[in-house]
């Protein structure tokens, strides 16, 4: 891809490094893993790669704590491996983003180690949101504010001595501070860390919390009842201040060549504010979650889609569609469960998702987004179908998540699997020497890379096949006009391609034109939970 703001419609498949492939054989995957599969993603037809983070880190939240922004953890290689990672994808023609964490650090950055041992008031301490608790001896936490990952959002630091002192605020685990972005020290220090990987020759980032950066002056207490409905998150989220980050940060792009890019994972309450984030000032991009967040709902998809897409062009954006990450349950099994919270997880003990449902509407709801004028993401893994792994066992459990809410909540390792390379070897391929740092469901053998490649009724098949259409009929540049369809079915066209996706409902007879994808065998009629490329006759 050369053509300018190529961000625009291209397709970027995200790969988690940990659980992607693993070069050494101690069971976590790594940057030269990532390196050797580059040309599979070739194959597959993306166009770029999000790399979660790969920093150094204590791993107390699989890496989102960095301790140095600067350096490859030696659990995913050398720091000299993610240079060579950029220049061999580019080699490939494909585009790199990393993921830059800004909302909090590791407890072990030196930042945060410097502020642990500094005074009340000082530079040091101004660079995290560290503040005198409430009550007479200081006691009480600042405010009432949780952590995302379960429990109380403040801890108290304390002497040496042990003597407890001021509290320290993370929304996250208690490994990651939350940073003052009110302190020019802050925000210098992202400038330098921004430079110093676009100088290495990174295409962009993923923004992680790109909404939280910026609190409420004072840091008030949350309501009891969140107004989430008004379009109001809170103190501590979706702040106008936060904009402010980010028009810096676009300036420091906007020095390099190349289309540097940017894209925003910020939960909002609805498309206008997310489209505040992708002014042209700003960020290029932003995650729709509202779109992977829409139950298996005609109307919702229609709302939805309608929705963002106005919001996006009155910025001048593209919409940036996405069905799965690391942080939700996947698509392949959200799709066939009842609504519920998709960030909580899985277990065996709750009831089970309907995979061959699930699998053959993540199937359409992909063609869905495939065929959607904009950017798309591909999470690791879906192009296999694979489904949540809903069986870990409790004690090998490692996301943050099942701690912090005292085994409440499962959290995401089910969506964090080993990917299946080769059906037949030990640790299904993953690695030389059969480890995997999460254990493999047995449905995955099947589902496996080298059962699929070159199979033409696979879902990978599909994803390459949709991929290449996508680029012929230029759907990601392409603007969209809605047809006359029964109500459970989205009908649209989209230059010279028209998509019909039925979703839950009876099938209907399939419209005049060639059929160029279907999610499903279509013969004359396109059946439930399905969907369709057709080729327009032409008149
Ligand atoms: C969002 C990331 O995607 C998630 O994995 C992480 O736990 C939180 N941000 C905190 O960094």
């Amino acid at each position: 891809m050369t053509h300018s703001e190529w961000w625009r419609d291209a397709v970027i498949y995200q790969i988690y490094p940990r659980s992607f492939a693993d070069s050494d054989g101690d069971g976590y995957g790594d940057l030269p893993g990532a390196i050797s599969k580059l040309p599979y993603l070739k194959e597959l037809g993306v166009d770029a790669v999000w790399l979660s983070p790969f920093y150094l880190s204590p791993m107390a939240d699989a890496g989102y704590d960095v301790a140095d922004y600067r350096e490859v953890d030696p659990l995913f290689g050398k720091t000299s491996d993610a240079t060579r990672l950029v220049e061999e994808a580019h080699a490939l023609g494909l585009k790199v983003f990393i993921d830059l964490v800004p909302n909090h650090t590791s407890d072990r950055h030196v930042w945060f180690q410097a502020a642990v041992v500094a005074e009340p008031g000082s530079p040091e301490r101004e660079m995290y949101l560290i503040r005198d608790g409430k009550g007479e001896g200081g006691e009480l936490p600042p405010n009432n504010w949780k952590s995302l990952f379960g429990g109380p959002g403040w801890s108290r630091l304390k002497r040496p001595d042990g003597t407890p002192e001021q509290w320290y605020l993370h929304l996250f685990d208690v490994h990651q501070p939350d940073l003052d972005w009110e302190s020019e020290a802050v925000r210098a220090g992202f400038d330098d860390i921004l430079r110093h990987w676009l100088d290495l020759g990174v295409d962009g980032f993923r923004v992680d919390v790109a909404h939280s950066l910026v609190k409420e002056a004072g840091l008030p207490d949350e309501a009891e009842q969140s107004e989430f409905l008004e379009g109001d998150l809170g103190p501590r989220w979706d702040q106008d201040g936060v904009h402010d980050v980010y028009r810096r940060w676009r300036k420091v792009l906007d020095e390099y060549d190349g289309d540097r890019a940017m894209v925003a994972e910020a939960w909002v309450p609805n498309p206008e504010r997310l489209a505040m984030y992708v002014r042209p000032d700003e960020m290029h991009q932003a995650f729709n979650f509202d779109f992977l967040s829409s139950t298996w709902d005609a109307a919702r998809y229609r709302k939805v889609i309608k929705q963002t897409m106005a919001a996006n062009e009155a910025v001048g954006a593209p919409t940036t569609w996405v069905l799965s990450n690391h942080d939700v349950v996947r698509h392949a099994s959200r799709l066939g469960r009842e609504e519920t919270n998709n960030t909580a997880g899985i277990s065996a003990r709750d009831p089970q998702p309907d995979n061959v449902l699930g699998l053959r509407r993540a199937k359409a709801a992909t063609l869905l987004m495939l065929a959607l004028p904009g950017s798309a993401y591909l999470y690791q893994g879906e192009e296999l179908g694979l489904p949540e792994h809903t069986a870990v066992p409790d004690e090998l459990r490692q996301d943050p998540i099942w701690e912090g809410t005292k085994h409440q909540e499962v959290g995401r390792d089910g969506c964090r699997i080993p990917l299946p390379w080769v059906a037949d070897a030990p640790g299904l391929g993953f690695g030389p020497s059969g480890k995997t740092w999460l254990p493999q469901p047995d449905s995955y053998a099947q589902l496996a890379v080298d059962q699929q490649m070159g199979d033409p009724t696979s879902t990978w098949t599909m994803y390459q096949t949709a991929l290449k259409l996508r680029r012929q009929y230029a759907l990601g540049a392409g603007s969209m006009t809605w047809e006359v369809a029964p109500e459970h079915v989205l009908a649209f066209d989209n230059g010279q391609v028209r998509v019909l996706v039925n979703v839950g409902g009876p099938a209907i007879p399939l419209p005049e034109g060639k059929v160029l994808l279907a999610s499903t065998e279509v013969a004359g009629e396109l059946p439930t939970d399905a969907a369709v490329w057709l080729l327009k006759p032409t008149d």
